[in-house]
């Protein structure tokens, strides 16, 4: 069967033949339909972010993936389900994370990410996975089914920071996404379909025509552009912003969510930046934690509860969004179109077969 995959020394997606993997006992064989890219997938493809399978001159690339169960091996599922799999499994037997079912909660040596870090991802024409690792998602959804991961990242990172938030009566009005990627984007999406917020920004650093700019304002959001405005300048947001969320992975955004926070605001931290060394007023950020009761989260992966809520939160998602967020779809022999990163490209997925 085809796969995608990146090679050891090699910094781009090639093709490559594998045979198709047979289910273990507890497992299940998925007909793959779609897998999403992410900024993730670019870091991998550079080398910036994950690690190959040990033993093995490839990755398969792909975390973002939806599927039909063909065969159910025994398990609860059945022939012609529609699943979507989650990214981490236990590196060897299972550790006290999976078994809690918080594998997002493991340290690094207790999980490998399939596509990320130690692991074969999704982009292939068949892949296995342990049945208690896949969700359902209806047929009717299929086609946007690898929009399920990215949003269960989101759905975690919210829990987190809110349940910061949960020991008063905390009723954020504004909010402040730092970054006009795919994440920032689905992110900002979430934030408006909720209606809870009555002001929204974007941070991106892009001119004018383009996609995700036109995606933040039908959203309702204020673009900023960091070229002309950094964060610690944005009017009406500095020190005004009752939630941040930071996909930019770009590290002085995390201390710029400290100062961007209201009084009593909580910033998610969501960016996976190479090591950068700066200065930093660390006795003024220390004191703005401590004096205005700010909270900041890091927060990576998700569990299948993430997976279930990110299903629910698709349903809704306008489907003007859902139609603007994917600038295209492509087959196996498409792959510079697939993962071109320009901008007039914000989500893609590899389809490799027909839903
Ligand atoms: P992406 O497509 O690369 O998006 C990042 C966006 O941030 C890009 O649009 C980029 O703009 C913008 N950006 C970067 N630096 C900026 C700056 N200084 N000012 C303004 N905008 C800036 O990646 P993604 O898939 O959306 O993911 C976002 C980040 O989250 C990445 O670091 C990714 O690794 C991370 N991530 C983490 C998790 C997790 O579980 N924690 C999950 C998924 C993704 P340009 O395109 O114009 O350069
Ligand atoms: C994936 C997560 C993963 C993270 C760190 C993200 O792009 O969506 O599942 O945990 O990268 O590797
Ligand atoms: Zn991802």
């Amino acid at each position: 069967m085809n796969a995608i995959a990146v090679r050891r020394g090699e910094d781009e997606p090639v093709v490559i033949e594998k045979p198709r993997p047979e289910p273990d006992e507890g497992e299940v064989l998925v007909r793959t339909l779609r897998v999403g890219i992410d900024g993730t997938d670019h870091e991998v493809i550079s080398g910036g972010h994950g690690r190959f399978p040990n033993d093995d001159d490839h990755i398969v690339l792909g975390h973002e993936a939806v599927g039909v169960v063909t065969d159910p091996n025994g398990t609860e599922w059945e022939e012609g389900d529609v699943v979507v799999p989650t990214v981490r499994r236990p590196p060897n037997g299972t550790n006290q994370y999976f078994e809690r079912g918080e594998p997002d909660m493991a340290p690094d040596g207790e999980y490998v990410e399939r596509g990320i870090v130690g692991a074969h991802g999704f982009m292939s024409e068949y892949f296995t996975s342990p049945a208690d690792c896949l969700v359902s998602l209806s047929r009717e959804r299929a086609h946007l089914g690898f929009l399920v991961e990215p949003i269960s990242i989101s759905e975690k990172a919210f829990e987190h920071a809110f349940a910061s938030r949960s020991a008063f009566d905390w009723e954020p009005e504004s909010a402040l996404v730092l970054g006009n990627g795919s994440l920032g984007l689905i992110t900002l999406a979430m934030l408006s379909a909720g209606d809870s917020f009555e002001r929204l920004y974007c941070l991106g650093r892009r001119s004018r025509p383009d996609p995700s700019i036109d995606v933040i304002e039908e959203l309702g959001g204020t673009y900023i552009d960091s070229r002309e405005t950094p964060v610690a300048e944005i009017p009406g947001a500095y020190e005004d912003m009752d939630f941040v969320y930071e996909a930019t992975g770009y590290a002085k955004h995390a201390f710029d969510t400290i100062e961007a926070l209201a009084p009593n605001g909580v910033g998610a931290l969501l960016g996976v930046p190479g090591d950068w060394e700066f200065e930093v007023d660390g006795g003024r950020l220390h004191r703005e934690f401590v004096l205005h009761n700010k909270a900041l989260v890091g927060s990576v992966n998700s569990n299948v509860g993430h997976f279930r809520a990110a299903v629910d939160r698709l349903e809704t998602l306008p489907e003007w969004f859902l139609d603007e967020l994917v600038t295209g779809v492509y087959g196996v022999d498409e792959l510079d179109a697939a993962f071109a990163d320009d901008d007039s490209t914000i989500k893609t997925a590899v389809e490799f077969h027909r839903i």
